[in-house]
């Protein structure tokens, strides 16, 4: 396994990513991991990532001693320059920063570079197209160092020790935009670190069955199932451990999608034998949020109401031990990178987190060291269907963020319609560029509540109902996104289906917010 230190790059999962598309089994850690514990980590290699910072602020200095482990070093830009300083090299601030896209040329043989090149110079030099974002740069190697790729302005832009494999660059191998770069990480990983690419879904499937039943031994576990990816693929894979000592409660606040609460129970109950209790809690949830208009107020509710409903039903499961989570391994980073990285709560995030410390139960978290990609090969590969493992991801608070001001049950069943229309064409309608449907080509896409009436035409007679807003957006992150450009045609398939077949709904209007400034959702 790799060891991935993390200076506070904003890109540091795209390096764990990278490796583990190797099959090569990483973790992400902070920079200040005691030496102690990388040992007993027993890293096959280490990669140093990125950072915003500059290695004369000493706060963000790792352990030198990790350089007398025996193992190969990866340094990525910060990582480098701090790898250069502690080996005795020199490190200058730039005066001028260098961000987006260069044009390195690979110099001399490394087992990094070597033959890897996007095109030669008319010397037969090697040209690598990389994405360089720094001010600080290397001015002087350290000792046993040579220069491996140089631009004009960053004569060193790559060095190796290769006696230690040791290897810093400049550039970021990470994102797409440095095209050779998953080779490079790659060849650092497999050829360089000699680690073995087992890290694959059916090793993996093993591997967590065998823990989880070690873990657990014979005593019992509950799960909030949510009929989202990660909860789904949690359960999934823990009834593939245990079978029936796995019960899993599955809430139903009257804020899901349409019969999406059937399509839970058909296909855990009935195809795959999970034990499912579902609680159909919508009236208790629709007098808690009766006269509510505030969001955040709205979020509370839900969540708070969530947690109580939860609770009650897991104390009937008096054998239950374990409370089992779908907790993915951005959610486990970005909990650890919150001490050091500022955030500002925009919304309160509703999940089943908080609740293990009123429950007194003990944490059964499978999914921990996965990304959201692998959760997915892993859903499949446990035999969850295709259109349920690529389904758009769905807020925990449901309907209750988008059914805007005072959430009522007649407005749900007005949306639940309008919003199945919408997805339906979706999937149905393929963009003949791509060959894809516009549902694969969306990250997510929905319909909004606007409690607000318009006067319409329909046959001759007046109306006067309700407003719906269609909102598709195309993002790789969600923490920014585009509004998708869906064709005019599937639009006004869309806006007729709704009109005429929701009585309620006489306007639709989509909306052209990126994000940001909008959000995604609309409360
Ligand atoms: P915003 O609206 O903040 O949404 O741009 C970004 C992504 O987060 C989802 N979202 C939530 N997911 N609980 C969740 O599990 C929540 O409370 C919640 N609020 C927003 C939203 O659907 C989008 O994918």
């Amino acid at each position: 396994k790799i060891l991935i230190l993390d200076f506070g790059s904003q890109v540091a999962q795209l390096i764990a990513r990278r490796v583990r598309e190797a099959h090569v089994y990483c973790e992400l850690h902070p920079y200040d991991m005691p030496i102690a514990d990388i040992r007993a980590f027993a890293p096959k290699a280490i990669i140093l990532s990125g950072g915003p910072n500059s290695v004369y602020e000493s706060e963000y200095l790792a352990d030198p001693a990790l350089f007398d482990l025996g193992v190969p070093v990866l340094g990525i830009c910060y990582g480098m320059q701090w790898m250069a300083q502690s080996l005795g090299g020199k490190v200058d601030a730039g005066h001028m920063r260098e961000f987006g896209y260069a044009e390195i040329r690979a110099r001399g043989h490394s087992k990094l570079l070597e033959g890897l090149q996007d095109r030669a110079n008319d010397a037969g030099h090697g040209l690598l197209d990389v994405w360089m974002s720094h001010g600080d740069k290397v001015v002087a190697l350290p000792d046993g160092f040579k220069v491996i790729a140089e631009t004009p302005s960053c004569p060193i832009a790559g060095m190796a020790d290769e006696a230690r494999h040791f290897y810093g660059v400049q550039f970021h191998p990470e994102v797409t935009h440095t095209r050779r770069g998953t080779e490079m990480i790659h060849r650092f990983v497999l050829h360089i670190a000699g680690a073995q690419p087992s890290w694959t879904m059916p090793n993996y499937i093993d591997e967590a069955v065998k823990k989880i039943r070690a873990q657990v031994g014979s005593e019992e576990v509950i799960l909030g199932l949510s009929g989202g990816v990660d909860s789904s693929v949690a359960a999934a894979l823990i009834h593939r451990a245990i079978g029936d000592q796995l019960t899993c409660v599955f809430v139903d606040h009257g804020l899901l999608r349409l019969n999406e609460g059937q399509m839970v129970m058909d296909m855990f109950a009935k195809n795959l034998g999970v034990k499912v209790i579902q609680v159909d809690a919508s009236t208790a949830f629709m007098g808690k949020l009766a006269g509510e208009t505030d969001p955040e107020k709205k979020r509370k509710i839900i969540g708070a109401e969530f947690v109580e409903v939860f609770q009650d039903e897991s104390k009937k499961l008096t054998n239950a031990r374990w409370l089992a989570q779908g907790t993915i391994y951005p959610d486990v980073i970005e909990s650890a990178g919150a001490k050091t990285k500022k955030a500002h709560t925009i919304k309160s995030h509703h999940n089943v987190g908080g609740l293990p410390e009123t429950l007194n139960l003990k944490l059964l978290e499978p999914l921990r060291e996965l990304f959201k990609d692998e959760v997915r090969q892993l859903g499949i590969e446990l035999g969850l269907p295709h259109d349920m493992v690529y389904r758009h991801p769905f807020p925990g608070p449901g309907l209750g963020v988008r059914i805007l001001g005072e959430v009522k049950m007649e407005f749900a069943d007005l949306l639940r319609r309008a919003d199945a229309i919408f997805i339906e064409e979706l999937r149905n309608t393929i963009d003949p560029a791509s060959g894809k449907t516009w549902y694969d080509l969306t990250s997510q896409a929905f319909a909004v509540f606007l409690p607000v009436k318009s006067v319409g035409v329909m046959g001759d007679g007046r109306t006067y109902d309700y407003v719906v807003a269609l909102r598709a957006v195309v993002t790789s992150d969600f923490m920014t996104a585009h509004w998708a450009e869906l064709p005019y045609s599937l639009l006004g398939r869309v806006s007729n289906r709704i009109i005429n077949e929701v009585r309620g709904i006489n306007r639709v209007v989509y909306d052209v917010s990126g994000k940001p400034p909008a959000t995604i959702e609309w409360e």
